[in-house]
């Protein structure tokens, strides 16, 4: 190659207008080689989204792929199943009623949240791929903590130093009316609700981001009302532009996110359409996403574990 010309497979990273993400193309997501997955690390430390499209990983190639971000979090009961499918499609090929437990949690999602901050390890990453899309919506947003920070008045973030929350999906759910049994899926047990900072400094980067989303409830020191006030406000006041991102899915579309610095949800839909996306979530290193937990009202006991199975 002469000196000053292009790798034609180098691979090309457009930030998208926003202070979040960027639209990363001309690569094989299944062929990566060293030089290709150091700037598509970089790029993921930098934008904290990237989307990938038209890649059309098979479910191996996207297991791998989330694979070198970390190990997989098992969010099926199966070890083996390591990618799982996030759908409204029943196995007999019908779509999910209204008052479907499944239903429900897919609705549940259309609420801001960070992945598995319910469990005793939270989440690093999440890796979402389009298999089947509605005609029309069912958009995936996602909104930026660094910058939502960053935005914050003084006065707000001293009054949110040294602040934490608890965090759990039987709370989230029961929001919208869903109420679950222990054991009634992932995130519905009895480990008890992490306590976590409101503000994480990411452990790569080292830039402060907000901590918060639907899973988020009963800040120590704060009734619950000024609580319940303090994470809503928060939440409407970071999740806007310039900071948020919404992508319309095409089939064999990939996006990765950092759930560290990111919130996200889904977006509705007609939901008489099937909507199939597949799922990967790289599990938090221990030593910064490992949150102790106490007791969670809503689950059946209380079994405090650092262990998410
Ligand atoms: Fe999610």
């Amino acid at each position: 190659m002469l000196p000053g010309t292009r790798d034609p497979m180098e691979p090309k990273v457009a930030p998208i207008d926003a202070t979040l993400g960027a639209v990363v193309t001309n690569l094989d997501l299944a062929r990566m080689d060293a030089l290709t997955w150091k700037t598509v690390e970089q790029a993921f430390h930098d934008h904290a989204v990237l989307v990938f499209p038209g890649q059309n990983l098979s479910a191996e190639a996207q297991v791998a792929f989330a694979n070198r971000f970390g190990d997989i979090e098992l969010l099926a009961p199966d070890p083996e199943q390591k990618a799982v499918a996030i759908s409204n499609q029943k196995p007999d090929g019908s779509v999910m009623g209204a008052d479907e437990h499944r239903f429900k949690s897919l609705r549940g999602n259309e609420g801001w949240h960070t992945d598995s901050s319910y469990m005793p390890l939270a989440a690093k990453a999440s890796v979402l791929s389009a298999q089947v899309v509605p005609s029309a919506d069912g958009e995936t947003e996602w909104a930026d903590m660094r910058a939502a920070y960053a935005a914050l008045d003084e006065a707000t973030r001293q009054r949110i130093a040294g602040l934490s929350a608890h965090h759990s999906l039987y709370h989230s759910q029961a929001k919208i009316g869903h109420v679950v049994q222990t054991g009634g899926g992932y995130g519905f047990h009895t480990k008890g609700a992490p306590l976590r900072p409101l503000v994480k400094v990411h452990p790569v980067t080292g830039r402060p981001a907000l901590y918060i989303g639907r899973h988020a409830y009963g800040i120590p020191g704060l009734d619950e009302a000024e609580s319940e006030k303090l994470l809503s406000d928060l939440i409407d006041f970071a999740c806007r532009p310039p900071r948020t991102y919404a992508h319309r899915w095409q089939p064999g579309d990939v996006v990765i996110w950092d759930n560290r610095c990111v919130l996200h949800r889904a977006r509705p839909y007609d939901y008489r359409e099937v909507r199939v996306m597949r799922h990967t979530r790289v599990a938090g290193d221990p030593a910064t996403e490992l949150a102790p937990t106490h007791r969670d009202d809503r689950a059946g006991a209380y079994e405090p574990s650092s262990s998410n199975r």
